[in-house]
């Protein structure tokens, strides 16, 4: 206690109630057979449990208190929830609203993620987003989470709804797979209709909530700052991924440019439907024009300022958080930083690229933005979509042949930092 204490400055910016977190997704731990995903990735027949979180969760909630987090985001798998359509699985529902009461006793503040990329199969054959009936669906869902689950304030709706639409339906690289521009312009009416009207849902049942979604900000650059093409693919990068979606939560409107193409306006229920902003930051974009590529776009990182590249070949970009923190604060709204983390077999890569991004915060709270907490990505080694089980992202190494937990230098550090940044 007294080492505590000796840590603990009078003089840090964060405040007292400050949310240090850890955020992970239930698939990426504990995998389903009734996702979609799990269909979708071979790398997961290996594996389908992945890191089995879904049985080991008692151990691994152990090792948040051991962190010495007061905040914890994690997903609810729907496919576990909702095997098939309108059958609602009572132990899962037990399994997860377990998960929130080891949180309480922990003194732990659960955020609830109900949408982190997977879906029940079912959904995905029958009403994939591009489909009207997919808001019926998941509201029913959502319904049934807000009015059975105790101990939640925070809710996140959806994590990364720009994801869902550019991998599934503009890229084709996640469920459902598609190319499609007016199908993805659909599927955006129809996710964020989720969001404005599970915001009101949730209010309903649980008072005091706090409900968000998680976006991840990005911060774009020309590749060849000379070359007027590099540049305007930014601009129109910048103006899609973070001022649109900022714009429509304001406005209700969203207004689209593809590049090379005239603005489609979208309306959707979603203003003032925001108690805080969450926002997942990771890196820099760089963005090039190239007519092979689809769009004409081609994405490039490099190590510009010298931090170093993550093993995902990312640009460790601390600066950046202060940039998208700052465009962010336009909202008025509080904000959380939901996700940031580095995938790197490297202690000391993991440890300074949590210390830059935390520095960057307390300069943000220093300038008078309200930022109301921070949650590194994440607890333990996990899957990682695209690149499957090598990005290793964890403050616990996890060994994926004896699911052996093993905490790396960073699990310690973030501790220490936690108690070093709390006020007395
Ligand atoms: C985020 C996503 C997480 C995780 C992380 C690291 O975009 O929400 O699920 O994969 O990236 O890449």
């Amino acid at each position: 206690m007294s080492t505590v204490n000796s840590l603990r400055s009078s003089r840090t910016l964060f405040p007292a109630d400050f949310q240090w977190g850890v955020a992970t997704s239930a698939f990426q731990l504990e995998g389903s057979p009734n996702a979609d995903w799990a269909l979708w990735d071979p790398v997961l027949g290996d594996l389908p449990q992945i890191t089995n979180h879904y049985a080991l969760f008692r151990e691994d909630l152990k090792l948040l208190k051991d962190l010495g987090v007061n905040a914890y985001r994690f997903s609810l798998e729907w496919s576990r929830i909702e095997p098939r359509p309108g059958e609602w699985d009572e132990e899962a529902i037990a399994h997860y609203q377990e998960i929130i009461d080891i949180l309480r006793g922990y003194t732990i503040e659960p955020m609830v993620t109900l949408h982190h990329f997977t879906h029940p199969r079912w959904f995905l054959e029958r009403t994939p987003w591009h489909r009207f009936a997919s808001v019926e669906k998941y509201l029913r869902y959502a319904e049934m989470m807000a009015s059975t689950l105790t101990g939640v304030r925070d809710w996140i709706t959806f994590n990364e709804p720009y994801v869902i639409l550019i991998g599934g339906y503009l890229d084709g690289c996640t469920p459902p797979g598609l190319r499609d521009i007016p199908r993805s312009l659909a599927a955006l009416k129809h996710i964020f209709t989720c969001h404005g009207k599970a915001y009101d849902i949730i209010h309903r049942y649980v008072p005091g909530a706090r409900v968000s979604i998680a976006h991840n900000m990005s911060v774009f650059a020309p590749w060849k700052k000379w070359n007027p093409l590099d540049r305007l693919l930014k601009n129109r990068a910048n103006f899609f991924y973070n001022h649109s979606i900022i714009n429509a939560f304001r406005t209700g409107v969203f207004v689209i440019k593809f590049p090379f193409s005239r603005p489609v306006e979208i309306e959707v229920p979603i203003k003032d439907t925001l108690d805080f902003f969450g926002v997942n930051y990771y890196t820099r974009i760089h963005l090039r024009f190239n007519p092979l590529k689809k769009m004409g776009v081609e994405l490039r990182y490099a190590d510009i300022d010298g931090h170093g590249l993550t093993n995902l070949g990312w640009e460790v970009h601390p600066r950046g958080l202060a940039k998208v923190l700052r465009y962010a604060s336009g909202l008025g709204l509080p904000l959380v930083v939901t996700e940031n983390g580095i995938a790197s077999h490297d202690t000391e890569e993991k440890v300074k690229y949590m210390k830059r991004h935390v520095d960057v915060i307390e300069r943000c709270l220093k300038d008078g933005l309200d930022v109301r907490g921070y949650y590194y990505w994440t607890l333990i080694d996990n899957y990682e979509w695209l690149h499957g089980l090598d990005a290793r992202f964890g403050l616990y190494k996890v060994d994926f042949k004896t699911l052996k937990r093993t905490p790396t230098g960073a699990a310690s550090y973030y501790s220490y930092l936690i108690q070093s940044r709390t006020s007395l």
